[in-house]
């Protein structure tokens, strides 16, 4: 059971004050403004959030503890004039802290910009804000906040709904677009209510590897943007990094013409990212040989197997198989379905692929080579990368035939 204010006198923000009777509007009389937004000038973000912040627009940003949360919000804070950063996890100094490592030229200047308010009281966060003109407001975190008009913890179910509703009306009512972070466990589940996620415009949510310094930061709802836009960022010594060219990074430690090496274009939201993919392939010890895959849903890797086992003439019924995409990324397209069965097949029978190659294609269950959208995209991509052999439906069939390219 779930205490919830039904209603209450003083909520200050409700946008009708005489409820008599609710106003029919014919949808044509509805005013429909383009809303202008204001651009971060962080460029991976603007891009996961559609182009920049819409004025009242609220976004959740989710992500397991540590993960750079914090990070990037702050240096978002010290970008954009008059923001107040409610810090209810964190004491200011800390965050001072925080910006001092991430020191760069401009920040004396933006850290006098920047107000931070060591309060979780929802009430007294607005309170205080309405009296002074704001362009931003980031709440680190939504966890943290409480409100006295109802009983429980702060971080229960009841009181996150409350504060977020709180904080969803003064961002409507005032034009001013809120932040909130909230975590998520291990599971990646939001550490209290989904219901969260209905009641914010935009949730964001940042993923990576706890040992790789790749974040990525997708977009899982946004009700003024795309919904498959991917921001790629490294965390380093002075705060979160852009990536501007991912499939550099990804590929920054290939070592070419290796056996067992295969290049796959993937898409990442719009845009194609180069990734490679590793395959190990030996003799195996046990009745009933491994396959394990990392970074590929190992249920894929058994069917390709299983189609290479089929259709060509390796025999890796009794081989331990080991698949992995280097540098940490997760791919869960089927375009990657042919660069697998490449790496497995070049690692098989110990012949590298050609040092210009990349695949993209899904593999059908009768040995086919299958299309696959953004075609042209990825073959640009791959060619400024100086991939310039692209394997696919366009210029093999089989797979059959394609594995016949490491014979030469
Ligand atoms: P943080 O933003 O506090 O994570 P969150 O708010 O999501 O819990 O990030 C904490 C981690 O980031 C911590 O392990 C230290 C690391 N870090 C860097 O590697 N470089 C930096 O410049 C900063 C500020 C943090
Ligand atoms: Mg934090």
């Amino acid at each position: 059971m779930v205490e919830a204010i039904v209603s209450t006198k003083d909520s200050r923000f409700k946008v009708h004050d005489s409820r008599t009777g609710a106003k029919l509007q014919n949808l044509g009389e509805v005013e429909g403004k383009v809303a202008e937004r204001r651009v971060t000038g962080i460029g991976e973000l603007d891009r996961v959030l559609g182009g920049g912040l819409v004025p009242g627009e609220v976004v959740l940003l989710i992500g397991e503890p540590g993960i750079g949360k914090s990070t990037l919000l702050t240096q978002l804070a010290l970008r954009i004039t008059n923001t107040v950063y409610v810090c209810g996890e964190e004491s200011p100094s800390q965050v001072k802290l925080r910006v001092e490592r991430m020191s760069s030229l401009h920040t004396r200047y933006a850290m006098d910009s920047l107000k931070m308010l060591a309060e979780t009281d929802v009430d007294a966060v607005i309170g205080t804000i309405e009296k002074v003109e704001l362009s931003l407001l980031i709440v680190d975190s939504v966890q943290t906040l409480f409100t006295s008009q109802l009983p429980g913890l702060a971080g229960s179910i009841s009181q996150i709904r409350e504060c977020t509703a709180r904080l969803i009306n003064y961002a409507k009512a005032r034009n001013v677009p809120v932040l909130l972070v909230g975590h998520v466990t291990k599971e990646g589940e939001m550490a209290g209510p989904k219901v969260l996620e209905h009641m914010v415009d935009a949730v964001l949510e940042l993923t990576g590897d706890r040992y790789y310094d790749l974040r990525l930061l997708r977009t899982q709802k946004n009700r003024f943007g795309a919904t498959d836009e991917v921001g790629v960022f490294r965390m380093g010594e002075s705060g979160m990094e852009e990536v501007n060219n991912p499939s550099e990074v990804f590929l920054s430690e290939r070592e070419e013409g290796a056996v067992g090496s295969a290049i796959a274009v993937v898409m990442e939201g719009t845009r194609p990212v180069l990734v490679e993919v590793q395959a190990l392939v030996v003799d195996s010890e046990l009745p009933v040989p491994r396959r394990v895959a990392t970074g590929i849903d190992v249920r894929r890797v058994q069917i390709l197997l299983g189609v290479l086992q089929k259709y060509t003439r390796l025999s890796i019924g009794t081989k331990d198989v080991f698949v992995k995409v280097a540098g940490g990324i997760t791919v869960k397209e089927p375009a990657v379905d042919l660069a697998i069965t490449l790496a497995v097949a070049s690692s098989a029978s110990g012949k590298p692929l050609p040092k210009t190659a990349a695949a993209v294609g899904e593999v059908g269950l009768l040995g086919e080579v299958r299309s696959v959208n953004f075609m042209e995209k990825r073959v640009k991509e791959a060619t400024k990368l100086g991939y310039t052999t692209v394997y696919s439906r366009d210029n093999y069939r089989k797979v059959s035939e394609l594995v016949k390219i490491l014979k030469r």
